[in-house]
């Protein structure tokens, strides 16, 4: 590969060592035979019908996959609803007084809810939606924090058949404003306000800001988390109210053909607005409970938690969905892992006997950070497995993990996958494949991966290349079901897939070994990955362009050695810009566009951006920049001079 290819943009971490299951683990795992890999392969796409058959249908399907798609018709001809399949079944199984929900909130308080009353409150708040006049296929938008009513209004929207929108509570009033437009949705579940590190945030008044920049009318529901009674205007209501009001109402849940929509969710791309991934009610559904239950382990009588927020993809499929429709205890909690002391997170693992602790890498190299001592206070014998999810492990913080956390006895799961996959793909089965720390693993069972060079031939072991997806999968979007082009306005970097009826670039740079494990080496695409959440570069960019005084701005990404990626933003200004002043403004102006978690963690003042001669923004030496390498040969800028200015910058930064 040439070595100015957007792949190879870091060395493919040492994965030298493995990490057998550990026994114990395999004589209770949910799937230990290896027998499943070949299994699938023989007899794929049938296979899949193992995931169909893990929830109730209204109508069985008439094929595990219908059509040669695309489109790509997954549990061809059959109904089902979301609501019912995570709700009343396992009230109707005689386990409605097992725990569904235990919340743990910002203040220490905690709540749960057994299957019968969630089931109870998501029937109540669905009869409400109903008479505020919410029809099946209208988009609701839930502007919540990590708080019960986000998963009770999620899955009452899914009993009657209302796609949700979930965005992300720490997005900004604009960020907010573009998702309900683009969605066309009238209606937005919001709360008054939240705690944060003990402070409040005042959600109401963002999501106020953002109706005023709708043209249509909107019908909101507050809940009141703060306690202080939200002042309500005409078309808004208390949820305790409406709750209230509908005390013991019925919804009868709406059957949905396997291909209907269950719920959009917005994603970061190359473009400058956010897009918007449909996914599937049958597929969807039977993707992310297979895979919690073959590569989480999860069973019914665990307590589960997935530390992952629900305003991401993670948090949809595996603290909501995957974890309800198997009939466990998932765990929501909504404060941050440090507060009030840095052993929170261990604290409430041990009180609560967490079985399957699901996290981001990025929090696991803050709990490194923090040392230890944190994780040593606490009994976490409870724990019987470990994942991360979001951004490349490197193999220190994994070892980390399954040491001090698992106490080496837990299989530590390196799950690779996306806002577009719905769930799991590349990983390891705990129960049968060995682990490597730094590698993902294998495609799952009925899952087909390789890595390409650009002409789209699988490279050598060890060889970069990028990530494609050979095979359709049940968890595939609904948009890229139905559209053959879906691919074709992404990403500027890509392989030739034409040696393949049908392939999805991930726009992920990977290398495999002999044993046909992948290494991830991050996005090739504009997209930074920060924390383990994916924003567009042209997104900051763009707003940091409309500050007044900002000439120009290239936004990419840099070495952090907590998040992963930290945001670089280079920026020339106007003559006469005042550089302290523009800081602050270009950080507002981030802050306003999409939020606090995407303000520049760096900024770079540079009289010019360094550009071909055919004026393009050279972003991969900006990139060399910021991680501090040498930039090599640059005579072939239109403006050498530059580079020196922006190395010295950095060196004062
Ligand atoms: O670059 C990959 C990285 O996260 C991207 C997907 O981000 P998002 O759609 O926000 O979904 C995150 C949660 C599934 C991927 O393109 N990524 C995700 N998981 C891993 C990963 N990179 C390396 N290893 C992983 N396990």
């Amino acid at each position: 590969m040439p070595s100015d290819d957007p792949v190879d943009r870091s060395a493919s971490p040492s994965v030298d060592e493995t990490v057998d299951p550990p026994p114990a683990f395999v004589e209770q795992a949910n799937v230990a035979d290896e027998s499943v890999y070949d299994e699938f392969a023989a007899d794929w796409p049938d296979c899949w019908a193992r995931a169909g058959d893990l929830l109730d249908w209204d109508r069985e399907y008439d094929a595990v996959l219908g059509g040669e798609g695309p489109p790509f018709r997954w549990f061809d001809g059959g109904e089902l609803n979301a609501s019912y399949n995570c709700l009343d079944r396992h009230v109707e199984s005689g386990r409605k007084n097992q725990v569904a929900l235990t919340w743990e909130g910002r203040l220490g308080e905690s709540r749960t809810y057994s299957y019968l009353e969630l089931y109870r409150e998501v029937n109540e708040f669905a009869a409400a939606l109903r008479d505020l006049g919410v029809e099946e296929d209208d988009v609701v938008t839930l502007y919540l924090p990590m708080i019960p009513e986000l998963p009770i209004a999620m899955l009452a929207c899914a009993r009657i058949g209302a796609p949700h929108s979930v965005v992300f509570a720490g997005f900004s009033a604009d960020a907010l404003a573009t998702r309900m437009d683009d969605a066309d949705s009238e209606y937005l579940v919001t709360c008054d306000g939240y705690y944060r590190r003990g402070a409040p945030v005042h959600q109401k008044s963002k999501a106020d800001n953002a109706a005023i920049g709708l043209d249509h009318d909107v019908t909101t529901v507050v809940v009141d988390r703060l306690g202080d009674g939200t002042p309500l205007t005409d078309g808004e209501h208390d949820y305790d109210q409406l709750v209230g009001t509908h005390r013991g109402a019925t919804v009868e849940p709406v059957s949905r053909a396997a291909t209907d929509q269950l719920f959009l969710i917005y994603t970061s791309g190359t473009t400058g607005e956010p897009t918007g991934v449909r996914h599937t009610t049958g597929g969807y559904l039977a993707h992310v409970a297979w895979t919690a239950r073959s590569v989480l382990d999860v069973k019914p009588a665990d307590t589960y938690w997935c530390s992952a927020d629900i305003g991401w993809i993670t948090g949809h499929s595996y603290t909501v969905y995957a974890p309800l429709a198997l009939g466990t205890t998932t765990m929501l909690y909504e404060g941050t892992p440090d507060y009030p002391e840095k052993d929170r997170v261990w604290e409430l693992i041990e009180r609560n006997a967490v079985d399957v602790f699901y996290t981001a890498p990025t929090a696991i190299r803050a709990f490194m950070k923090w040392g230890e001592k944190h994780p040593d206070r606490h009994d976490l014998s409870s724990l019987r497995l470990l994942g991360t999810v979001g951004e490349p492990i490197n193999p220190r913080a994994w070892k980390w993990y399954h040491e001090h956390i698992g106490n080496g006895e837990c299989p530590v799961v390196d799950t690779w996958w996306q806002t577009e996959t719905g769930g799991m793909m590349v990983t390891t089965l705990p129960g049968v494949d060995r682990m490597k720390p730094g590698a993902a693993g294998r495609p799952l069972p009925g899952i087909g991966a390789e890595v390409v060079d650009g002409d789209g031939e699988p490279v050598d072991p060890g060889e970069s290349g990028y990530l494609v997806l050979t095979d359709p999968w049940p968890g595939m979007p609904l948009s890229m079901v139905q559209d053959e082009d879906w691919f074709a306005a992404r990403g500027s970097t890509r392989p030739s897939l034409d040696r393949f009826d049908w392939a999805y670039f991930t726009e992920d740079g990977a290398t495999v070994d002999d044993d046909g494990y992948v290494t991830l080496l991050g996005r090739v695409d504009d997209v930074l990955n920060v924390s383990g959440h994916r924003f567009g570069t042209t997104e900051i960019e763009s707003a940091i362009a409309d500050v007044d005084g900002v000439a120009e701005a290239a936004v990419v990404a840099g070495p952090h050695d907590l998040k992963g990626e930290a945001v670089y933003a280079y920026v020339s200004l106007a003559d006469g810009a005042d550089r302290a002043e523009i800081r602050t403004l270009v950080d507002e102006a981030v802050e306003a566009a999409i939020g606090p978690i995407a303000v520049p963690d760096v900024v770079v003042f540079t009289p010019d951006l360094p550009k071909t001669r055919s004026g393009k923004v050279m972003r991969r030496l900006l990139e060399s920049v910021a991680r501090g390498e040498d930039l090599g040969d640059t005579s072939a800028l239109r403006n050498p001079e530059v580079v020196g200015e922006l190395e010295s910058t950095l060196d004062d930064d």
